[in-house]
């Protein structure tokens, strides 16, 4: 059960002024059966920040972002997105799970790109694209097929349109789930080693893409990634987990270059190869 210690004042606002942060985990620890993952982790992202989760593999990374997808309920703690409670509301001097439908409202505010892509199969690149916008947000088709394309040209990837998105290559997969989370139009954009599971000379097409993106729009980001000099470009702050706890927390140049733990030097380390 959940078992925040904070004051209620705050679990009620919905805000989306500079002052609340986009995302805020308090005391969020997540189990999996006797293995404890996440053991009273607080952090937050201010809005329109790009924060990147650094760490060995095992270390929580990618149940963080599960979490905030909501495919894990947490074991205990909250996540508040731009001051909503996400997960559990104080009602009637007790905490309460967030309705579904509420619970939702929030989710659709968040987008999450993955290693797998996981783009619906059968299906062509534009109805990819124009899926959840249609069903979940009600646009009508053809707005919805308007701004797929204007998202495709963004990706590089208009001439794909009308594929099968199993006729294409996993750079040309991963463009085509960059513009389909965008589509949603999110607040916030996870990105999970989105490069991981491609071939070198792809990766950077992928990275340039997203470089863009960070530099023309305001979305808030949480990405986890391997490649550092990218994490050095586009992030505002680094955090370093180990073990499910953030060991180092700091601006990208200091990460990098001059880091102060062990852990975190053991790490780069290993990583850069230096
Ligand atoms: N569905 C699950 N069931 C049981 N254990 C899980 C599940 N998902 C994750 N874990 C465990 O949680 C821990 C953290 O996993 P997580 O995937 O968050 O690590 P990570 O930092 O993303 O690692 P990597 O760099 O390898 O992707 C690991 O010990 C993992 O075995
Ligand atoms: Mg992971």
């Amino acid at each position: 059960m959940p078992d925040p210690t904070h004051s209620a004042e705050s679990q009620t606002m919905t805000n989306t002024s500079g002052d609340v942060p986009a995302i805020e985990f308090r005391d969020v620890t997540k189990r999996f059966g006797d293995n404890v993952v996440l053991d009273g982790l607080n952090f937050s992202v201010p809005q329109g920040q790009r924060i990147t989760l650094i760490g060995p593999s095992g270390s929580g990374k990618t149940t963080i972002l599960r979490l905030l997808m909501t495919l894990e309920e947490l074991s205990g703690g909250l996540i508040l997105i731009d001051g909503d409670p996400y997960t559990h509301e104080y009602k009637g001097e007790k905490w309460v799970a967030v309705p579904e439908k509420r619970r939702r409202v929030v989710r659709n505010r968040v987008g999450m790109v993955f290693q797998q892509f996981n783009l619906f199969p059968n299906m062509t690149v534009l109805e990819n694209i124009i899926e959840s916008p249609v069903h979940v947000l009600g646009k009508s088709k053809a707005e919805a097929i308007a701004d797929a394309e204007r998202l495709l040209e963004k990706v590089g990837m208009s001439e794909k349109r009308d594929f099968n998105t199993n006729q294409l290559s996993g750079g040309q997969q991963q463009r085509v789930a960059i513009a389909r989370a965008l589509a949603m139009d999110p607040e916030i954009l996870l990105l999970d080693e989105v490069t991981s599971a491609l071939d070198p000379e792809i990766v950077a097409d992928v990275l340039d893409v997203l470089r863009e993106i960070a530099e023309t729009t305001d979305i808030t980001m949480l990405l986890v990634t391997h490649e550092m000099q990218f994490a050095r470009e586009v992030s505002d702050r680094v955090l370093m987990f180990d073990k499910g706890q953030i060991v180092e927390e700091a601006d990208p140049e200091t990460m990098f270059t001059n880091p102060s733990h062990e852990r975190t030097k053991e790490f780069l380390k290993a990583v850069l190869g230096g």
